[in-house]
């Protein structure tokens, strides 16, 4: 999908789509008074066109949709009303929404071209602009790549329109930024979506060299070998089991002039398809596990992000890659892996694997001069226990480190909800035959995992997100696709780029 900005006026456009947003006023009382939309425009040919509004057929709730045809005194051959929902609770987010709501609602009915007028009031240009493009490249997305039946189904191009008012040069930037964004996340959906037969580890690796080399990051791929050179114990005992080699993905995005300052670590659990090995999961879902690689996915679309968006600090990227599986070689509970780092690991699960590839991981982002680290993995079930479909888990060991992210969220408009870490839950993985064991027990699951990850990090302020409750969705929403969602790209993306 192409996306492109125009500021001509919006009676003047011509185009088989306009979209145009409505938000919902509340000032209708009573139980016959008509409910008054407010257009987010102050076209007056658009206003006239869309008198139909004040019939109390359109409600303007957030992503409800009236389309109009050949609407009159426009050149748009159709003029499709979005609702943003309240006006007094409108955000970022709803317009992000919106945009995708249009894509979505275009693509399935075969045409090709869609103009969008970004709201002249109640959102701020040039955010609205950004989370625009975000929505509408996020919207374009569905995981059909292997439907025969689906392939003719997109929409080609997306215009937006500026009001007049806005600032021409800063909505161009902040429109350019939003496809970036959104583009990244797709690519990590790409990879989240493909099947455990066609990404393996190293097919991961070659996909993430492929996209160094396109937007310029400087890139090291290596596997088994490598791993035993760092003794990478805990990320070896994950990848002892499978057939497929491991892949250890290095990325590093190196802005030019840029020699001291933090160093930004961002490590991704890169599980390419999580059987649960000797600890074996039940049939039911385990199809799902091709998915447990969306934390390296989300920190290659990240990344893929930053070298295009060209902040001035240094990033580092590693994904460790295996498969988790079951097999003579595999290892067994009870065993116990030295960790790149020298601590001991009691294995109490074996599928308790994210941590341990993420152990090493972060160990190495360290050692590569990471000053700072952020991990994402879809680490544990416990934490969609605890949180639902509807928020992330984060976690920190550094109050300040965290303040920057949570910042960052109004702008990425993820949820992510910081969980607590602490010495009491500490406890609940140490192991009386090693330094610490794999899993913490029942209780506090997320929490448990997140200290493990913890030890590793040791006085490094670091982040983890667990996004094993978000990185798939089950259903189809109005504005994104159902399947991969590609969490977390865009909250990372921010984080960075407030160093
Ligand atoms: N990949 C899973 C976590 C997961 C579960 C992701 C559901 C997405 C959806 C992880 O490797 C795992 O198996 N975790 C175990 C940990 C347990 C053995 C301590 C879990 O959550 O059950
Ligand atoms: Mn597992
Ligand atoms: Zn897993």
């Amino acid at each position: 999908m192409r996306t492109e900005l125009s500021f001509a006026p919006l009676n003047e456009i011509e185009t088989e789509w306009l979209a145009v947003l409505a938000a919902d006023t509340q000032t209708a009382k009573g139980p016959d008074a008509k409910p008054e939309p407010l257009l987010l425009t102050a076209d007056e040919a658009v206003k006239a066109a869309a008198s139909v509004l004040s019939s109390g057929e359109f409600k303007a709730g957030a992503n409800e949709t009236l389309l109009l045809h050949a609407p009159a005194g426009l050149k748009a051959k159709r003029l499709l009303l979005i609702g943003l929902g309240k006006q007094a609770t409108a955000t970022l987010t709803s317009v992000r929404n919106a945009a995708g709501t249009a894509v979505r609602f275009t693509k399935p009915r075969g045409i090709r071209e869609l103009a969008f007028a970004l709201p002249d009031s109640e959102i701020p240009l040039p955010a609205g602009a950004r989370a625009t493009a975000e929505g509408a490249v996020v919207g374009d997305f569905d995981s059909d790549t292997y439907r025969s039946d689906r392939k003719d189904l997109s929409v080609n191009s997306f215009t937006a329109i500026a009001p007049a008012s806005a600032e021409k040069s800063a909505v161009e930037a902040a429109f350019a930024e939003g496809a970036i964004i959104g583009e990244s996340q797709n690519f990590a959906r790409v990879l989240v979506n493909e099947p455990g037969n066609v990404l393996t580890p190293t097919e991961f690796g070659r996909r993430a060299a492929i996209m160094a080399e396109e937007v310029g990051l400087g890139w090291d791929i290596s596997s088994t070998e490598r791993l035993r050179t760092l003794k990478m114990g805990a990320f070896l005992s994950v990848t002892q089991g499978s057939e497929e080699p491991p892949a250890l993905i290095v990325l590093k995005y190196e802005p030019e002039g840029v020699t001291d300052g933090p160093v930004l670590g961002l490590v991704g659990k890169g599980v390419t398809f999580d059987t649960g090995g000797i600890s074996i999961k039940p049939a039911d879902n385990m199809e799902k596990m091709k998915y447990d690689m969306a934390g390296g996915a989300a920190m290659l679309g990240a990344i893929r992000a930053i070298a295009l968006l060209k902040p001035k600090v240094r990033v580092i990227c590693i994904v460790c890659a295996t498969e988790n599986m079951p097999d003579g070689k595999a290892q067994k509970p009870g065993d116990v892996q030295t960790a790149m780092s020298g601590k001991t690991i009691e294995i109490i699960n074996t599928d308790a694997e994210g941590r341990l590839v993420l152990a090493d991981g972060i160990t190495y982002a360290k050692q590569l001069g990471a000053t700072h680290l952020i991990d994402a993995a879809t680490l544990t079930g416990a934490v969609a226990v605890a949180l639902g479909q509807i928020n992330a888990g984060v976690f920190s060991n550094d109050d300040e480190t965290f303040g920057k992210f949570n910042n960052g969220l109004a702008a990425s408009g993820e949820k992510f909800w910081r969980l607590p870490l602490g010495d009491e839950y500490a406890e609940q993985i140490k192991s009386d035959i090693g330094d610490i064991k794999n899993t913490g027990g029942r209780y506090g699951g997320a929490i448990t995992a997140a200290e493990f990850l913890k030890v590793f990090a040791e006085d490094t302020p670091w982040l983890h997100l667990d996004i094993a409750g978000l990185a798939w969705n089950d259903e189809n929403k109005p504005f994104i696709a159902k399947g991969p969602t590609g969490v977390a790209v865009r909250s990372i993306v921010e984080w960075v780029r407030s160093y």
